[in-house]
């Protein structure tokens, strides 16, 4: 998945570069500024002595030196002052800026913290989608695994009240597990059980039951059954995006997905992908619930009201709302699996 929204402390993520909110000196401070040095050793100062220090919204590349990354990468975040004073392009140009050095040095992988969102004071939850959309825009036209790093819990109830209600309306939890019986009383009880109904069940009921189950259509061979299989997902999925106009490009893309499954699939006309990555095709194609349940019925699922994955998609197919982006930061708030593969 090209973009992936994790927590934690950044200078643990094994990546090729971490980038650090520092201020315009890169002479080290608090927050991840300080976490970044402190993890790196002295020698990540004495470096950054030499870099003449980084104007707000620029970027400039050391070593990762003790870190589990080989490059830091220093850009400045713009301090809010209330968001009239330019702040949203500075931070835009933070993110826009050090993926470009990512790129300039062949990094594969990099981790961002949410910038400014700290001791600068900006609005974390405005911060995370100037990062997002930034981030959303540089993957339009490169090939990178980008991690965003958010280290304090965000409260999901406060930032989408609005699905609160609908998870209250739609989101039923899952049957508690029974209470487990020794294998023997379980056994028993359930051959009682079939047995009881069996002869509830007249003959004709019961034969006319089990040669429904067994065959479909006299008329119609075990053989010619097989042959007239419906659609399958691959089949369905290319069709969807030839009748959209998108490019497969443009649509793997859109659907957080990469490169090399995108082609897995398209080689292969009864692959059967992961749930997450079905349903994150039809968010791309943007299809309606009915078509979404479809699509995922082709690949052998079904969107279920006892799975709060579900029900937050469900929640944005049915308001026409198909941004990835904004759909895994309200998964991610719910700590559920995010969209993509
Ligand atoms: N890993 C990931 N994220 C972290 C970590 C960490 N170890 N420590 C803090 N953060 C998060 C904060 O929770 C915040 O969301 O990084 C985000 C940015 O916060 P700051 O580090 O305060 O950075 P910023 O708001 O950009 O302010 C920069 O603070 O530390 C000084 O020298 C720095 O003067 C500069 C200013």
């Amino acid at each position: 998945m090209p973009l992936k929204m994790i927590r934690g402390d950044i200078t643990t993520v094994t990546c090729d570069a971490i980038v650090n909110a520092a201020n315009e000196t890169l002479l080290g401070g608090g927050g991840v500024d300080g976490a970044i040095h402190r993890a790196a050793g002295k020698e990540l100062l004495e470096e950054c002595r030499k870099l003449g220090g980084c104007e707000t919204g620029q970027a400039k590349i050391t070593k990762g030196y003790a870190l589990p990354c080989r490059y830091v990468i220093h850009t400045v975040g713009p301090v809010w002052y209330g968001g009239m004073q330019n702040e949203e392009a500075l931070l835009r140009a933070c993110y826009l800026n050090s993926l470009a050095l990512a790129a300039e040095y062949q990094c594969e992988t990099v981790a961002f913290p949410l910038i400014s969102s700290g001791a600068y004071g900006y609005p974390k939850l405005a911060a995370q989608r100037v990062a997002m959309e930034a981030i959303r825009d540089f993957l339009e036209t490169h090939e990178m695994e980008i991690y965003l790093v958010l280290y304090t819990e965000t409260e999901p109830e406060l930032r989408y009240a609005g699905l609160r209600r609908w998870f209250e309306a739609h989101y039923q939890e899952p049957p508690a597990k029974k209470q487990k019986k020794t294998d023997a009383v379980n056994g028993q009880q359930k051959a009682i059980g079939l047995v009881g109904a069996f002869r509830q069940r007249s003959e004709q009921n019961f034969a006319a039951a089990m040669s429904a189950e067994m065959v479909c259509e006299e008329s119609v061979s075990l053989e010619e059954a097989v042959r007239q299989l419906d659609e399958s997902f691959t089949e369905m999925l290319l069709r969807k995006i030839d009748e959209s106009g998108m490019t497969d490009v443009q649509c793997y893309k859109k659907a957080n997905v990469d490169r090399k499954l995108f082609s897995k699939i398209r080689c292969d006309l009864h692959y059967k992908p992961k749930k997450v990555t079905a349903i994150a095709f039809a968010i791309a194609l943007e299809l309606s619930l009915d078509e979404t349940k479809e699509l995922l019925q082709k690949a052998g699922y079904a969107l279920s009201h006892s799975s709060k994955f579900d029900v937050i998609v469900e929640y944005f197919i049915a308001r026409g709302n198909y941004n990835v982006f904004e759909i895994n930061e309200a998964l991610f708030a719910f700590d559920e699996l995010l969209i993509g593969a």
